[in-house]
């Protein structure tokens, strides 16, 4: 397949940066100009499910070379997205390899899980529908997440009588939460279980097989950045990071493999912010123009989601209907 991006490439995107290349390899340092950043948020291939490079591949190597390529600082925090792998109806513990590295080189600072929503129909061989994966959080020194979720009961009980601004049905004071002497407080940390439906792509996504939802992204972001830093994505696929960045005013410099997977990048980006513009790094053209250059017919990503990919689309939307 033609693509107007080269391995090498890399675009600049509204202040976000988008590398053509291999996380693993010395090659990110092109992308990230000597800047570190204070999150990392990713959902690389699980275990050897696809083949994402030429030759051989390991998954332990390409996630250690990753890991030592991290351009973090003293507080980093490192959250990666698994899910269970089975082979031959058992599920296979892929990341053991990995993990001890990182026991070693890293602190293993949480487990998280990504409540998915409803359980993918079908029979799963005698256990339940999948409805969840993994998040792992590493870094060196904490970082206290940011409040973010809307508090109903943060902060301490107070006994009832104690403090008569909310009532029951009977007009009689009921127990709440306070915090000790102060009104509730509005937001707090969020929990260890991500509540957050699964993805159903549609239009240009479904040209990317293993895409997570915006909302998940938008969640890590918020929690473990402010306004104006950089996230850092190793394993960018169909770019979703780099969309929940631009709409929380983070920047994000990533990384993706496959050249037809960057186009998708920048083409689900153009759709999303239709007055952003993709420069190629060391000319003045545009995604547009790159491609004219490079003979390249760009596909009408207008008719595409208005029609959509046919099956595929059908597919998009069944799933969808699923979970409504
Ligand atoms: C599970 S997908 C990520 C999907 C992404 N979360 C999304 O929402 O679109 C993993 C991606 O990592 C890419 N990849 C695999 N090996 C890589 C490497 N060594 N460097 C950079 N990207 C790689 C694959 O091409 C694939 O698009």
């Amino acid at each position: 397949m033609n693509t107007v991006t080269q391995p090498g490439d890399i675009w600049n995107i509204d202040g976000h940066r988008v590398l053509c290349g291999d996380s693993t390899t010395k090659s990110i340092d092109r992308l990230m100009q000597g800047k570190t950043v204070p999150l990392l948020f990713t959902s690389p291939p699980y275990d050897n499910q696809r083949e994402y490079k030429q030759g051989s591949f390991n998954w332990t190597e390409m996630m250690i070379g990753m890991c030592k390529n991290i351009p973090f600082q003293d507080d980093t925090q490192v959250l990666i997205n698994l899910g269970l792998f089975y082979r031959k109806k058992e599920w296979v513990m892929y990341w053991d390899e990995w993990m001890k590295w990182m026991g070693e080189h890293w602190k293993r600072a949480g487990w998280y899980v990504w409540d998915q929503g409803w359980g993918l129909p079908g029979d799963w061989s005698g256990r339940f529908a999948p409805s969840h994966e993994f998040v792992f959080h590493f870094n060196y020194n904490e970082r206290r997440p940011n409040k973010i979720v809307k508090s109903i009961t943060g902060g301490q009980m107070v006994k009832a009588g104690r403090i008569d601004t909310i009532r029951n049905k009977k007009g009689k004071a009921d127990s709440v939460y306070t915090h000790a002497g102060q009104p509730i407080q509005d937001f707090k940390i969020p929990d260890s279980v991500v509540r957050i439906n699964r993805q159903a792509s549609v239009g240009i996504e479904v040209e990317h097989p293993a895409i997570f939802p915006i909302p998940f992204a938008e969640f890590m972001i918020k929690s473990f950045s402010n306004e104006g830093d950089i996230v850092y994505e190793p394993f960018a696929g169909s770019g979703t990071t780099l969309m929940a960045a631009e709409l929380n005013k983070r920047k994000c410099y990533c990384v993706e493999i496959a050249p037809e997977y960057v186009d998708i990048i920048i083409r689900r980006f153009y759709r999303m912010f239709p007055n952003s513009a993709a420069i190629l790094e060391g000319t003045e053209y545009n995604f547009q123009e790159v491609a004219q250059d490079r003979g390249v017919e760009l596909p009408n990503d207008d008719e595409l989601y208005r029609t959509g990919t046919g099956s595929k689309r059908k597919e998009a939307i069944s799933t969808l209907m699923e979970y409504l």
